[in-house]
């Protein structure tokens, strides 16, 4: 994006990312849950978020949903506005993870090319896309916000999946079929693959 501002000059500050992984006793990155709305992002977010609590690992959600009632709130479902969401959290979580906290965004993000540039805001193995995939039928059956009824009805406009896309991600680093695997399960596998990069390490 193309800064408005001019003569802004970096400030260099003293305490370093690694400085913060040591005293934690682990490293930060981001899990990007996306996903058709209903398929489980923030559920399993939230549940995900408890473990790692629950294993002191300093960590923060970063909900889609929440956003929009604060930092987001002067944004709508246009594309324009999506891009814009999603640049903002990216950076957001950018900043998290510089703060030392393993951080969970659970956000729709529908476009692939928004997705990829704030993958391209960390460095190699920092940002792990888990892709919660789940059938538009499925998601149109739970409907726990009653919004798939709404933008069948005309009520709401650019409903993502009904009458917005959604991008899919092509090599996502973990794929949680969420109308297949329990919450349970799906933390299971996210926690296996956060061991296996060697993110659950505690050596304070
Ligand atoms: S995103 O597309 O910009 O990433 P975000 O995750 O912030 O979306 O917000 C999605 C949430 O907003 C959904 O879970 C749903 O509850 C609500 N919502 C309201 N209107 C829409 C819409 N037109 N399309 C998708 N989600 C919507």
């Amino acid at each position: 994006m193309e800064a408005k501002s001019e003569h802004i000059v970096w400030q260099h500050t003293k305490v370093e990312k690694e400085d913060r992984h040591k005293i934690n006793g682990h490293k930060s990155c981001v899990l990007w849950f996306t996903g058709l709305s209903g398929a489980g992002k923030s559920t399993l977010a939230a549940q995900m978020e408890m473990e790692l609590f629950n294993r002191q690992i300093r960590c923060f959600i970063l909900d889609g949903d929440n956003l929009r009632h604060g930092l987001n709130i002067n944004l709508s479902f246009s594309p324009e506005d999506r891009t814009e969401n999603i640049r903002r959290i990216g950076e957001v979580s950018k900043l998290f993870v510089e703060a030392g906290l393993i951080t969970l965004v659970a956000t729709i993000s529908p476009y692939r090319a928004d997705r990829a540039i704030v993958r391209s805001l960390f460095t190699e193995g920092e940002f792990i896309e888990i892709y919660v995939k789940c059938t538009i039928e499925e998601c149109e059956r739970r409907d726990p916000k009653g919004l798939y009824k709404k933008s069948k009805t005309g009520e709401i406009q650019n409903f993502t999946g009904i009458t917005a896309p959604y991008e899919a991600p092509l090599s996502p680093e973990i794929m949680i079929e969420s109308d297949n695997l329990s919450v349970s399960e799906a933390v299971g596998k996210i926690l296996c693959y956060l061991q296996g990069k060697g993110y659950l390490e505690q050596d304070r």
